[in-house]
Parts: structure tokens; sequence; C-alpha cells
């Protein structure tokens, strides 16, 4: 289990989050929403140890999750991401068995087999050798996707997948996260869609700078935690 305790981010003297205190599941898919600006980003940052964090504490399976972050897949965002960077996608890939094999091994036989049916699960095999910059949104996070799924993580973070992507794309997305789903995995992933996709969520939380809910879709989705996390009222 995930657990993350009073956790708080501050940004030159800002709090971006704080107080922030869940736990995640194993076979749990959660569903993290909040306006922009709402610190979102910074939560799974802070969880990750990727911002320094001002307090609190982040365990998994009781243990501290910076001892374990080889356990650990993250997605960022992909407008974070500097595409111009010469790699092919076979190589981005590749790069989710580094925490398996080291930075200097050459990659095994059965890394190999491991990325080849990612490349294959997500259908950008034909793609292998193509450059990641000459994809389009939603070929780059199906890439991407690929790249988590080859790490054989036990935890998942996704930051915004399903921006700018086609609908198969995010088809084939919430399928791999129901399969990781069945192999017990724990997935945080960020998403704006209120609407037809709540229903892949074990659990929701609504985030603005605080926790504002967490918990079952019908505890969490309220008109006033939703008026409390967005400032207004949204049909959902
Ligand atoms: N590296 C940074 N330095 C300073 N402020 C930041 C930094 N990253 C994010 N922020 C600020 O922290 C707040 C939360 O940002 P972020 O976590 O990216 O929100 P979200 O992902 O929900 O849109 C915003 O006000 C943002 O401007
Ligand atoms: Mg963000």
């Amino acid at each position: 289990m995930l657990e993350v305790c009073d956790l708080a981010v501050n940004y030159r003297n800002r709090w971006a989050i704080d107080g922030i205190s869940f736990r995640l599941q194993p076979g749990h898919i959660a569903g993290l929403f909040g306006p922009n600006g709402a610190g979102k980003s910074t939560l799974i940052k802070g969880i990750l140890g990727l911002v320094p964090i001002a307090k609190g504490a982040v365990s998994y399976d009781s243990q501290p999750l910076k001892r374990q972050l080889k356990k650990v897949a993250y997605v960022p965002q992909r407008n974070k991401i500097d595409w111009d960077y010469p790699v092919t996608v076979e190589k981005v890939v590749m790069m989710g068995r580094i925490p398996a094999t080291g930075w200097f091994k050459q990659p095994s036989r059965n890394s190999r087999e491991i990325v080849e049916r990612a490349l294959s699960r997500v259908g950008m095999t034909q793609f292998r050798q193509h450059q990641i910059r000459d994809l389009s949104g939603g070929q780059q996070q199906r890439v991407f996707l690929a790249r988590a799924i080859a790490q054989e993580a036990d935890l998942f973070f996704f930051d915004e997948p399903f921006n700018n992507i086609d609908y198969r794309t995010e088809e084939i997305i919430f399928e791999v996260f129901q399969e990781l789903k069945q192999q017990q995995k724990t997935l945080l992933v960020i998403s704006h869609d209120l609407g037809k996709t709540i229903a892949n969520y074990d659990q929701l939380l609504l985030l603005n700078q605080r926790l504002i809910a967490v918990g079952e879709r019908k505890r969490v989705l309220t008109n006033q935690n939703i008026q409390q996390t967005y400032g207004k009222l949204v049909s959902c």
C-alpha cells in the first residue's frame, strides 16, 4: 500500500500543496482531479521526491518510497518533455528497462522481448524505428505507456495521459490500466474528464492545494466538493 502522510510542497514561499494525506491500495486505479494550478503535478513530483518536500512522508509497504523508486513508473505531462531530442521509439521504451538492467549494460534478450511485447500491446510495433519527435500526440503517449509497461513496476503515476490524444489511444490506455489493475498494480492518474471515463477509477481524489475529498466516486462527486475544488459547478 502507498501511504502519503501530511505532504506539503512549497515553491518560493508559496504552498503549492499542503496537508495531503491518503492511501492507495494495490489493484486500484485512483483518479486525481483539480483545476489548472491545483498542484496535481506537484503532488506526484512530491511523492516521488522530484521536488523537495517541506513536510510529510511517503511510504510504500511501510518503507520510505524514496528507497524503492525502482518499483515506480512515472509518465510526466507530455508538454513538459523535450521533443527535439533525437531518439527512436524503441530506445524510449528500452529506457524502461534501465532500472532493472543498469545504465551501461547491453539489454538482455529478456528485456528485448519485454520491450517488443510492450510495443505490440500499444499498437506501435511498426513505428519502432521512428523518431519520437515525428509522432502524433497519441502515438507519443502510447510509446510512454509502453515504456511504463516495460518497466514492470508496482506503482504507476500518469500525469494527464489523455491530453490531445485520439480516441483509440484513450481506449488502449484504459485497457492497459485495467490489465495493470488485474495484476494488482497501484495506479494514480491525473485527468480532467469527470464525465464518461470516470467509471474507470476505483477511487477519486479532488485537489486544490489541499485534498478536498478522497474515496469512492459517489461519496466524492458531490456538488459541494466539486464547487470547493473548481470554484464552480460542473455537470457530471
Ligand atoms: N518549479 C516550480 N517553481 C515555482 N512554482 C511552481 C513550479 N511548478 C509549479 N509551480 C506552481 O505551483 C502551482 C501548482 O502547479 P502544478 O503542480 O503544475 O499544478 P497542476 O498540475 O495541477 O496544473 C502553480 O501555481 C504553479 O504555477
Ligand atoms: Mg500538471
